[in-house]
């Protein structure tokens, strides 16, 4: 049975119809990554999977539950997480302290010693072991988009989407961020990456689905999505003749 299923998901601000008839369903365990140029409803969609954004039209069900129409917090609950495309983190708080405030909206949310092993824990995961005392606006840009994975991965979320959380890495960041997204597929998350650096889409990705001005035009195995010519011509803003 599939984890996530959208049907004909729609979002309209006033006269523009930022996602349009959108429809997927993601398998548990699987890393699909969600493509498109620039406005094509990429963000839209995840604010609407997590309930930033209601839905204009259609559903949302996760494990076979319509999570449309709920809080962001009620469908944090039942096991979706996020990061952000601008990093949203509480600069003048520490990293462990920015990791506390995920913990306690969890269902189950964890306060004093057990809260302190498990930020060590979350910490260790994303890579910033032993930072929790750090004030979080002393932070580099890289490791506040650990911080922000390691919050999202505060609530044990069983599906993780991620919105361009590999983008403005250097090489070698690209690299580390590339092997934790990995080794978070490899622990049966399922992970729905929206991403714009090729590179990772084909390490990551077993699985694309490509939107355009907000309507889904490909969908299926990655090498094949990406050589797609109404995907190519997507992307180099080539119009249909
Ligand atoms: N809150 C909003 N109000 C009005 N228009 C919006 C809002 N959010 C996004 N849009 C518009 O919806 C379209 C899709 O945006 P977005 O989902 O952010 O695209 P992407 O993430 O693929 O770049 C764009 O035209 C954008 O300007
Ligand atoms: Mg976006």
């Amino acid at each position: 049975m599939s984890l996530l299923s959208l049907k004909s998901v729609t979002k309209r601000f006033g006269g523009l119809t930022a996602v349009n008839g959108l429809s997927f369903d993601l398998v548990a365990g699987e890393t699909v990554g969600l493509l498109g140029p620039n406005g094509s409803g990429k963000t839209t969609a995840l604010n609407m999977i997590s309930g930033y954004l209601p839905v204009s039209d259609g559903s949302v069900a996760l494990g076979g539950d319509t999570i449309s129409g709920l809080s962001p917090d009620r469908i944090a609950h039942k096991g979706v997480a996020r990061t952000f495309q601008l990093v949203r983190a509480l600069p003048s708080l520490s990293v462990g302290e920015n990791v506390l405030a995920a913990l306690a909206f969890r269902r189950n949310p964890l306060w004093g010693r057990d809260a302190e092993v498990r930020i060590e824990t979350l910490l260790a995961q994303v890579g910033l072991a032993g930072r929790a005392r750090q004030p979080a606006d002393s932070l580099t840009y890289i490791d506040l988009k650990r911080m922000e994975l390691a919050r999202a991965l505060a609530t044990e979320p069983s599906l993780l989407l991620l919105d361009e959380w590999l983008a403005g890495l250097n090489p070698t960041e690209l690299r580390a961020g590339i092997d934790l997204i990995t080794s978070l597929r490899e622990s049966g998350m399922t992970i729905l990456l929206v991403e714009h650096v090729m590179d990772a889409v084909r390490a990551l990705c077993s699985r694309c689905i490509v939107m355009n001005t907000g309507t889904k035009i490909a969908d299926g195995p990655t090498a094949d999505v990406l050589s797609d010519p109404e995907v190519v011509r997507a992307y180099l803003g080539v119009e249909d003749a």
